[in-house]
This record gives C-alpha cells, structure tokens and sequence, in this order.
C-alpha cells in the first residue's frame, strides 16, 4: 500500500474498562479511525461498548481470535457479525473447515466485513514453536502454510508479525490484507513481542495495517507518540 497514513494504524486498546477506554480515546480524539477491542475489554464489557466506538465513527477491529469446533465457531461467527464491525479474526490452527465455516456463516449476515486469521502470534519464536507448540520446522514455513489455508477457506488476510508480511504479499497476492502487531517506534522497547518491527518498516515490508498497543495507549502523552507515528509513517 502506498500513501500511508494513520488511517493504518489499528490501536488495540487494551484497557480493564470502558471507562479507561472511553477516556484513552478524548486524550487522542481525531487522530485516530481504527481501533481494536481484544478479549479484555470486550469479555468485560460485551456489545455495548461496540457500539458506544462505533457512535465516535471509529472503525473496529474485534480480535477475539476464535478457535474451536467448526459448528461452535460458525455459530460465535454470525453472533459477531451482528454487530457490523470492520473486521474479526480466528486463529489458523483451528484448521481449513473452522475457517471456512465461521467466514461463510459471517459473510451472510455481513458481506462487508473482514474475516482475517491468526497465522502464529508476534510474542511466539521459533523456539516456542518448535519446543512448547510442539510444530517443527520453520516459523516462517508455517506462517506462510497458514495463510495459504486462509485464502483457500475465503479468508481476506492474515494477522502476522511484519517480518512475515513481505513474502506473504508476494505469495498471496497485493489484495490479501496483512495485519501486523509488533510494531514500536522504539525497537528497544519490545514487551514480550519477539519479531517487532517500526511503522515505516512495517508498511514498507507490504503490511496494510499496523496494530499498536502499548507503546501508545501507555504514554503520558498518547497524541504524541501518535503524531510522531504519523511522522515516521511520511
Ligand atoms: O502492546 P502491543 O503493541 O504489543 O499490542 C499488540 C496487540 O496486538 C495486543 O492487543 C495483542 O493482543 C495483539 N496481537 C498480537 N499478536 C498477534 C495478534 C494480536 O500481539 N498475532
């Protein structure tokens, strides 16, 4: 994607309340259109916080990364599509049925939306993948088999860490979306995410959209961070 802007940018707000939420977003109001709301907030505070972003004329990413029995995620699937949101996500290793099934039963009700899939989560390395997750053989092989299932199952993208986002672009064409947590605008400061890359990079590597948490929602001074991250995106 070229002329990038903030527009990329997903912020996962990642906060124990709506009220914290709600105020997180007055501190950066209109620098933002995107957002994700994660299992914390929304397991806390359901579908009426859904609706109280949507009113603010936020796009809504819901990540609630799905994985279960086809039928039991076919079915959480079109609960999700009632709320008419931007995009959700399942995770990949619930298998090529899983996905097909939950992206079938959620395009009915809501063609717009985006279903996109989980390939292996940012904060997972190779060791993890290999040694605790019991899957051998290279994370990137695996990422790249998981997004080849998605597109096959009618998935529209990926959630993948921007070190992947390069050659998923190139396998599965310029359409098929890649997410990509991990990002900071200090490397340094990488939490327990393991591949981690910088906005600019992170877009130039093919992503098209970047979801930042912490580095933002944690500053004292969120607007800041989010304008120097328009800086960087230039
Ligand atoms: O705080 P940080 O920028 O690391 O936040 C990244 C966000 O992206 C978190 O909400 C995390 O749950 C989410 N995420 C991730 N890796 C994935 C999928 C989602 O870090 N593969």
């Amino acid at each position: 994607m070229t002329n990038t802007s903030l527009s990329q940018v997903i912020v996962a707000l990642d906060f124990p309340s709506e009220k914290e939420a709600l105020h997180f977003l007055d501190k950066v109001e209109g620098k933002l259109t995107y957002v994700k709301v994660g299992m914390q907030l929304y397991y806390s505070q359901g579908p009426e916080l859904i609706e109280k972003i949507k009113a603010k004329d936020l796009k809504i990413f819901l990540d609630l990364k799905l994985h279960d029995i086809p039928a039991t995620v076919a079915k959480a699937s079109q609960v999700l599509a009632k709320l008419k949101i931007d995009m959700v996500n399942v995770h990949a290793a619930g298998g090529f049925e899983m996905m097909k099934k939950a992206n079938q039963a959620y395009k009915e009700i809501h063609p717009e939306g985006k279903m996109i899939a989980v390939t292996q989560l940012t904060s997972t390395s190779q060791e993890v993948l290999n040694q605790e997750i019991g899957i051998s053989g290279k994370l990137s092989d695996n990422v790249l088999h998981y997004a080849k299932m998605a597109k096959e199952a009618g998935l529209d993208g990926v959630v993948c860490s921007a070190w992947e986002a390069e050659f998923i672009k190139e396998k599965m064409g310029e359409t098929f979306l890649c997410v990509t947590p991990g990002i900071r605008l200090n490397l340094e400061n990488a939490h327990d995410q393991k591949r981690v890359k910088t906005p600019a990079q992170a877009i130039k590597a093919g992503a098209d959209f970047l979801v930042m948490g912490r580095e933002i929602t944690k500053a004292s001074n969120p607007k800041e961070i989010v304008n120097s991250i328009e800086k960087d995106l230039i």
